[in-house]
């Protein structure tokens, strides 16, 4: 049995982790993170700008002190530098995830027990202003994730990509700045696809990326793509499903093709990893975190005997395979 250090002292902040993740969502919600990241300022300027409370002001934002999102000099307060431009409007905001996770939040605490218990944990139908949410958070995280993915690949050689569940098509617009010429193919579902092709009209994009509006577990992928994308996507689906995509991703490449995978990281074991073993909870019994040997069989299982993996930081990781006779 491997043997863990853990007493009660650091189990107890284990236990406060839920206080932690409240002061960062509401800190976000409202504005303190975008104050912090505009200019260093005190508490009290942070709580008269925005209309709040000062004691509680004082009381959040030492907190967030606390927890590394902000530095400190005397009284005046900044967002750590790492953060601050994630904090501010513009392509690496990532505000629009604070509140989709204050939501995951309020989620959690009402179906997890009941889950647990066996009682479904329903996909809950989302008002319009929830999808819009919804949106706004993939989109926000996504393109981070795109930017680092598409410096990550090696692009040589790709003229065609079909990008699998690709919401807005910030993946593919992302590789598209990385490898001229390259046009892209976006799959997903009407809804998405309308406002996508809506918001890339008259941008310099339009000609590159196409949309194909469908349901990926039944659409036509087409053929003859260098790489065929599931970016966060296998993970939303049951094991023979994921499997059965990677297989189709696989018959759309061209002969020297692959197939990349890009998603949360686990140890095969899925107990070692923390933020994957969180993550697959919160696919309850649709989806998983899927490890590095899951992903590398359905792929030898599709014919696509080489795979390499790529880290993306701790919590993520590419993952490719293609033929090895290509
Ligand atoms: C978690 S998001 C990932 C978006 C993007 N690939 C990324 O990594 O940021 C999942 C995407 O899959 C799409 N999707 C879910 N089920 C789908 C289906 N059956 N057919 C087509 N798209 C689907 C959703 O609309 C959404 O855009």
């Amino acid at each position: 049995m491997a043997e863990s250090t853990m007493n009660l002292d650091e189990f107890q902040r284990l236990l406060w982790g839920f206080a932690g993740h409240r002061v960062i969502t509401v800190a976000g919600r409202t504005g303190i993170l975008r104050q912090l990241a505009e200019k260093d300022c005190t508490t009290n300027e942070i709580a008269s700008k925005l209309d709040l409370d000062a004691l509680a002001t004082g009381k959040v934002v030492r907190a967030l002190t606390a927890l590394g999102i902000v530095e400190a000099e005397g009284e005046h307060y900044r967002a750590a530098a790492g953060l601050r431009e994630h904090f501010l409007p513009g392509d690496r905001d990532v505000v629009p995830f604070l509140e989709h996770s204050h939501a995951m939040y309020e989620r959690w605490g009402e179906t997890l027990e009941p889950w647990l218990r066996g009682q479904d944990w329903p996909i809950a139908d989302r008002t319009p202003e929830e999808v819009r949410r919804f949106g706004a958070a993939m989109r926000a995280m996504g393109a981070q994730m795109a930017r680092r993915v598409a410096d990550a690949l090696d692009l040589e050689g790709v003229e065609r990509l079909l990008d699998v569940g690709g919401g807005w098509g910030h993946f593919a617009q992302a590789m598209c700045r990385v490898r001229p010429g390259l046009q892209a193919t976006v799959l997903d579902r009407p809804e998405v696809v309308e406002k996508a092709r809506a918001e890339l009209a008259g941008t310099e994009f339009e000609e590159r990326i196409d949309f194909l509006p469908g349901d990926y577990l039944a659409t036509d992928f087409g053929s003859g793509y260098d790489l065929v994308l599931f970016a966060n996507i296998l993970h939303q689906e049951t094991e023979d499903r994921a499997q059965e995509l990677v297989r189709r991703g696989t018959v759309a490449l061209a002969p020297e093709g692959r197939v990349t995978v890009v998603d949360f990281a686990i140890d095969d074991e899925q107990r070692q990893h923390l933020l994957g073993a969180l993550f697959a909870i919160n696919m309850r019994s649709f989806g998983d975190t899927w490890s590095e040997a899951d992903i590398r069989g359905w792929m030898a299982q599709a014919g696509l005997d080489e795979a390499e993996r790529i880290n993306l930081g701790p919590d993520r990781w590419i993952i490719s395979g293609r033929h090895s006779n290509r």
